[in-house]
Formats: structure tokens, C-alpha cells, sequence
């Protein structure tokens, strides 16, 4: 294939010599004449392993050059990559400047040329970049409409610097990000090689993948540290103790606990927290990152507060007390945070959970029920359709079974707000579904 790549910088130095080692022809692009110039003499424009000789081969085998010249660069090529800067703007949210003025040039390029052409953004960018700037700017300064001579993908780039040439042919997957029905099938044709799993998205997916990965390396990597200067504060070795976390992949490295929806609780989370940050507080190590996870809890029960308080209706009824579905265990569920500040603002509330009527029935939970929170026993339905009746709206903490399928029948056209991400009940006609974060 005919490429060029925008911005030859840590990720488009990277891309051009792989794409050219791949057997295509690359044109690299840079507004810096040095970049251009060392990129064009076969010298990598970046310090990273392998990048010298895999640029000075495809150099010299004619497979890859360097411009400023962006209306040639357009020309001579079919698909282009904008791999250009995305700095952080004095506010904390992302520049996105010099992508502005990448697209407005290839735009601009593209209108000059008779051929159809791609532009596919390598760049980190937010989520809706695609759909409210690019993709607009690319239309107005070239003068054609989306699919019609014109192509636009999201496909960001994972690599890391110090082994991105490795990365590049070493990917966990290839992500696409496309409009509805379009397969892309040029992007594809140019991964073949790279063997990784493909993910084909929409724009939105696409680019929050990549920011999401980003953040969570971030907060990895606190968390690794925080618990590292806490731990060998306390004479353990922070390396081993990290090593053996790690070797638990069911619950720790593995997709458990990173599914949006409601706040943790129950008798472990939060109060191993707390204790651990009393550690570090007892031992003088500052743990900024540990110390927001508390707060950012409570956050998520003040969120389903304020989302059921946003429709202004009455009585609430409320499925699932306890902390999480089969078990009648109260203790710090978050689901009885939510009753009580429904209850403290004034809402009348019905709530339904098989699991704690049948402990309060057998005396197994009574004591705590009794004693902690007996202002919540009054309000326990005895079914499914008693917590319905007069519902303004329905708060779908969890629900299992028998009392899910209850749910499901008596349900008709009520506020449904559910924190439970149960899909048939986001399929269920009639009913004014809202999920929690989806
Ligand atoms: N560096 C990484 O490890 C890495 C990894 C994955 C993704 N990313 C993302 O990729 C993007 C590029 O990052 P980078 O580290 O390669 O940046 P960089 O700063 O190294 O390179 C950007 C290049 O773009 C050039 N440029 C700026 N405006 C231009 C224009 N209008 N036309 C042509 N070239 C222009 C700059 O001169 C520079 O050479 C960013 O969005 C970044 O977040 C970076």
C-alpha cells in the first residue's frame, strides 16, 4: 500500500519503519524540516532499539521517505496516519491542537486530489473525537462526505517506548474503531501480518479503549507503589509480596472487579482498607491514591442517589439489600447507604430481598436487622409485586431467579434505573430503562 504517516515523533518514526519493513511505501511527514530531514537521510528522528537499522534499510530500499510537503505527501499516498502530539493544555485536558491543524492540511490536501483516501488516527484522543471534530473537519476542508472518496478509522496505537518495535509486531490486539457497517477492510488487509486479534468498534470504543488503558497503567502502577512503601514500612519485601498478588489471576490479574456499576461493601473491602491505610498513617507513608478509595465509593452511591432523585418520583421501590446478591450479609452494603439516603432526603421506600426477609424470618441476620438498621426492616416487602405497588421508580440493585422473572413480568411502563446491568431488562419494552453507567 501507498502510506504516509503525520508526525514521525516516537509513534510515527515507529509506524513508518515497520509499515515499510512490511513492504509497503511510506512517505513520513513532519512540520520540523530537522525530523524530515534526518527521517529522509535514513536516521531515525527518535532514540528507541531497532528503530536505526530497520529506518536505514527501508531508506535505502526506496520504501521510505520524508516530506513537509503535505499536498505531495496526500497525493503519493492512499491511506494516512496521523500520529502527531496530543499534549496535556494548561488545564489538564488534552490539546488537541496540532490534530486540528494535521486535519485541516490533509483535508485540504484531499480536495486536490482526484482518488479516494483514508485517514485512519493513530493519535490519542477523547472519546467523540471522531464524530465531532475529525470527521467534521475532514469533511469541510476537503469538500466530501464521509464514505464517499473519504475514509476515516480510529486505530490507536498501544506501543511503549523502549521496546516499540516489538510492540508494534507484538500487539494484545489490533483495535479499529469504524462507522456502523463498515468492515475496514484496508486497515485490516494492512494488519494481516501482525498477528493479534482484531477488534472492530465503534469510533467512541475505540478511543476510550485506549485512554482507559493509559489511566489504568497509571493507577496500577500507583497502587503498586502506594502498597509498596506501606508494605516495606512494615519490613516486608514490597517485590515479593507484589510478585505473589500476581500470581493470582482469577481475582486479582484478570477481569474480576472491572465492570462498571455500584459501589463494593460487605465485611472485607472496605475495612481491609481502612486498616491498611491506618498502616501507612501509623508508619508516616503518605498514600494519597489508597486514601480516594473510600471516598470514590461513596461517590458512587451519592451518583444512584442523584440519578433517582433527577426524576423527581415517588416511592421508591428498591430491589436487593444486601451487599451483593445470595447472601444476607448487611454489613456495609452499599445498597443499605442508598436506602438510608433515600430515606434521610424523604422518599418513601419499598424494598424487596429474598435473602434478607428469609434471615429475618429464621432469626439468622435478625440481630443486626433489629439492631442496625431497623428503620429499614419496616420498609421490607414481602414479594416482588408488593415493592411495586405505587412505584414511582424502580431501583434494580440486584435481583436473582424466581423474583428476577417476577420483576420482569409485573414490570410495565415504569421508571426502571438498574445498577445491575441485567440484560433483559434493558430489553424489556414498555418500560423507561435507565442503566447505571451503559
Ligand atoms: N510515545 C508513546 O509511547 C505513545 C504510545 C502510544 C500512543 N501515543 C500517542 O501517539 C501520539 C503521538 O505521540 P508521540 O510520542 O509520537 O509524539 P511526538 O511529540 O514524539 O511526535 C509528534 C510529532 O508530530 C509532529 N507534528 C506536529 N504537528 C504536526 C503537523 N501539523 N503535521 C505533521 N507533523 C506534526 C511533531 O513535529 C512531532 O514530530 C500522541 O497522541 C500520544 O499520546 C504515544
Amino acid at each position: 500500500m501507498r502510506l504516509s504517516v503525520f508526525g514521525i515523533g516516537y509513534v510515527g518514526a515507529v509506524s513508518s519503519g515497520c509499515f515499510a519493513e512490511l513492504g509497503h511505501t511510506v512517505i513520513g511527514v513532519d512540520v520540523s524540516p530537522e525530523k524530515v530531514a534526518m527521517l529522509g537521510a535514513g536516521r531515525s528522528p527518535i532514540v528507541e532499539a531497532d528503530i536505526d537499522t530497520l529506518i536505514a534499510n527501508n531508506v535505502r530500499a526506496g520504501r521510505l521517505r520524508a516530506t513537509t510537503d503535505v499536498t505531495a505527501a496526500i497525493a503519493e499516498s492512499d491511506l494516512s496516519f496521523i500520529a502527531v502530539g496530543t499534549p496535556s493544555a494548561a488545564d489538564g485536558s488534552v490539546s488537541l491542537q496540532a490534530i486540528e491543524a494535521v486535519l485541516d492540511s490533509i483535508g485540504r490536501a484531499i480536495a486536490a486530489k482526484p482518488g479516494p483516501h483514508t485517514v485512519v488516527m493513530r493519535s490519542t484522543v477523547p472519546a467523540g473525537t471522531a464524530e465531532t471534530l475529525a470527521i467534521p473537519r475532514l469533511e469541510a476542508s476537503s469538500g466530501r462526505k464521509l464514505g464517499q472518496g473519504l475514509h476515516y478509522y480510529s486505530n490507536p496505537e498501544f506501543l511503549r517506548e523502549g521496546s516499540a518495535v516489538r510492540d508494534f509486531h507484538g500487539p494484545a490486539m489490533t483495535l479499529i474503531g469504524a462507522p456502523l457497517g463498515d468492515d475496514a477492510a484496508a486497515l485490516r488487509e494492512l494488519y494481516a501480518p501482525i498477528q493479534a486479534p482484531v477488534q472492530l468498534v465503534s469510533y467512541r470504543l475505540a478511543e476510550s479503549a485506549k485512554h482507559l488503558a493509559n489511566v489504568f497503567h497509571a493507577v496500577k502502577l500507583s497502587f503498586a507503589n502506594e502498597a509498596g512503601a506501606v508494605l516495606s514500612a512494615m519490613g516486608v519485601d514490597a517485590r515479593e509480596a507484589l510478585r505473589i498478588f500476581c500470581e493470582d489471576r482469577v481475582l486479582n490479574i484478570s477481569t474480576a472487579y472491572l465492570r462498571p456499576g455500584f459501589a463494593f461493601g460487605g465485611s472485607c473491602l472496605p475495612k481491609d482498607t481502612r486498616s491498611f491505610l491506618a498502616l501507612g498513617r501509623q508508619h508516616g507513608v503518605p498514600t494519597p491514591f489508597l486514601d480516594s478509595v473510600m471516598p470514590s465509593n461513596q461517590a458512587v452511591v451519592e451518583r444512584a442517589f442523584a440519578a433517582i432523585a433527577a426524576h423527581g418520583r415517588r416511592p421508591v421501590a428498591q430491589f436487593g439489600l444486601a451487599f451483593k446478591p445470595g447472601t444476607d450479609d448487611l454489613r456495609e452494603s452499599p445498597y443499605v447507604l442508598l436506602a438510608e439516603r433515600l430515606i434521610g432526603r424523604g422518599y418513601p421506600l419499598q424494598i424487596f430481598d429474598r435473602d434478607v426477609r428469609v434471615a429475618a424470618l429464621l432469626g439468622a441476620n435478625r440481630s443486626y436487622i433489629e439492631h442496625e438498621i431497623p428503620h429499614i426492616e419496616k420498609l421490607m416487602a414481602p414479594d416482588v409485586r408488593s415493592a411495586l405497588e405505587g412505584a414511582g421508580i424502580v431501583v434494580i440493585g440486584h435481583i436473582g431467579g424466581e423474583d428476577r422473572r417476577a420483576l420482569l413480568d409485573a414490570l410495565t411502563d415504569q421508571v426502571v434505573i438498574d445498577l445491575a446491568g441485567i440484560p433483559a431488562l434493558e430489553n424489556k419494552p414498555g418500560i423507561a430503562y435507565q442503566g447505571f453507567c451503559w
